[in-house]
């Protein structure tokens, strides 16, 4: 069947198209009776004929990671649930989408809902759920009301309640829990918490690994909208082949999302690993703007490192290591990390020749410093500080020594949190610092470095 898109929403040639492949069609909407013509809910229906086991063997088979951040096996982690557990199983889809350059899961929920909510059903039963959640975060109340009326219409149909068709004991309920908006919320033990009807404080890790320890007390698997979604894919092409997308131990596809100074920011979803950092940059997204060049990208969303135009990486390709520059690198969790930093949730931010890198910095700042939860010193007090500094330094009112000591902020709160939060707020400032420190002192002055210093301050900075 040919697909029609919206005019101008066509897909890039160089994209492949699995999650996507029904965002901007232009004879698509977003209820069950379109789904349905286009072979919606077929999966389910083989999913009911297979043991719970053969499902999750086939997306262990197929290689998928999570899409949320962590890039962690998700066919491994539903395995996790003991085969012998008797207390309920609950599982999570993760619509928070709270990482800053990321906007790919809100289309998803928008117009394709029921893809989402097969690929849940599917998922509760290889892990046997029987009540599930939509987490969904406050800004999108919009998208809440449409998974409430794509669930309506799936119990409706006989796709979601008891028995569900027909196979005796497959019983599942879908609920839509609107988070109140905070980042924290989409830290999956904060959201936990937060389901529960508690501040989303973060739980430690161990002993509360969600699979073992989740939602009231209970195993619970989380997993990433897209993630979800792609379990469909996995069942209708079985996981060995699935698996032929992308690169080994990076297998699939991924959504992109390309914000920052290109001519044509948006979303991609490409094979992974099979576009280089340039490629996304020069064809799928028309190249830089006008008379630009590149200065800095930001690769997996606003807690991955910073990679800087001109530096080198060495990357295994095979059995040999190879030299690469920036715009050269393959777009892969693999490739990625071997880089010094990750692919994260896919939010690829592009900075030009314009950008002034003390702004970045700040911005990057102000945003953690609000959204730590406050619930650990490093992160609450660090975070806050790290935002106070770099407030100086835009406004030139910083001394050189003023980068060292955001710095050493920064390597205090890494590895000292109970939740990751602590290295999303402080890679960013590591890495801006280890590769712009020049840039940075170039907005301080020198003869401030004797001003008397405030003793509260220091008393503050020295118990970091
Ligand atoms: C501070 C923080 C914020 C996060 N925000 C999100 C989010 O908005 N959406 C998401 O899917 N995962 C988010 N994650 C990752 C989740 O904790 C979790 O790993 C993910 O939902 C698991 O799904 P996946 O295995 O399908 O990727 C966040 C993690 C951290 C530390
Ligand atoms: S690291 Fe930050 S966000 Fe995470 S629990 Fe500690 S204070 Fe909260």
């Amino acid at each position: 069947m040919s697909i029609h898109y919206k005019p101008g929403k066509e897909p890039h040639p160089r994209e492949h198209r699995l999650i996507f492949k029904n965002i901007d069609r232009a004879d698509w909407d977003n209820g069950i009776d379109c789904y349905l013509r286009d072979g919606g809910y077929a999966m389910l229906q083989k999913a009911i004929g297979m043991e719970k086991a053969a499902i999750t063997g086939e997306v262990k088979a197929s290689g998928l990671r999570g899409r949320g951040g962590a890039g962690f096996p998700t066919g491994v982690k539903w395995g996790f649930i003991s085969p012998t557990n008797t207390k309920p199983v609950y599982l999570i889809c993760n619509a928070d989408e709270s990482e800053p350059g990321t906007f790919k899961d809100r289309y998803i929920l928008h117009q394709d809902p029921h893809q989402l909510i097969e690929g849940m059903a599917i998922a509760a039963l290889a892990v046997g759920a029987k009540v599930a959640y939509i987490y969904i975060r406050e800004e999108f109340p919009h998208a809440a009301t449409i998974c409430e009326k794509a669930i309506e219409e799936a119990r409706q149909r006989g796709f979601l309640g008891k028995n569900i068709l027909g196979k005796e004991g497959f019983d599942l309920e879908i609920f839509v829990h609107r988070g109140a908006g905070a980042y924290i919320c989409g830290e999956e033990t904060g959201l936990i918490e937060s389901l529960e009807g508690k501040r989303p404080y973060p739980r430690i890790k161990p002993p509360y690994f969600p699979a073992a320890l989740g939602l009231y007390m209970c195993p619970t698997i989380v997993n990433n909208v897209e993630s979800l979604c792609h379990v469909v894919h996995i069942l209708r092409m079985g996981g060995a082949e699935y698996a032929k997308l992308g690169k080994p131990n990076n297998t699939g596809t991924r959504i992109l999302c390309v914000s920052g100074d290109v001519q044509k920011p948006g979303y991609y979803e490409i094979q992974v690993g099979h576009l280089t950092m340039g490629e996304v940059i020069n064809d799928l997204c028309g190249g830089l703007k006008p008379g630009r060049t590149l200065k800095a990208i930001i690769p997996g969303g606003s807690s991955s490192k910073i990679l800087k135009a001109g530096e080198t990486y060495k990357i295994k390709r095979g059995a040999e290591v190879v030299e690469m520059g920036l715009e050269e690198l393959p777009m892969d969790f693999d490739t990625m990390a071997a880089a010094g930093t990750m692919a994260g949730s896919g939010g690829v931010i592009i900075m030009d020749d314009s950008r002034d890198i003390a702004w970045v910095l700040n911005n990057l700042n102000t945003f953690y410093a609000h959204e730590s939860c406050g619930q650990c010193t490093p992160c609450r007090e660090g975070s806050l500080w790290m935002k106070k500094i770099s407030d100086r330094i835009v406004a030139g009112h910083a001394s050189p020594e003023d980068v060292t000591t955001l710095e050493s902020v920064a390597y205090q709160i890494d590895g000292k949190t109970i939740c990751a939060f602590g290295e999303a707020c402080s890679w960013p400032t590591e890495a801006i610092i280890s590769k712009f420190r020049d840039e940075l002192t170039s907005h301080t002055r020198p003869e401030l470095a004797d001003t008397p210093k405030n003793p509260v301050t220091e008393r503050a900075m020295a118990s970091l």
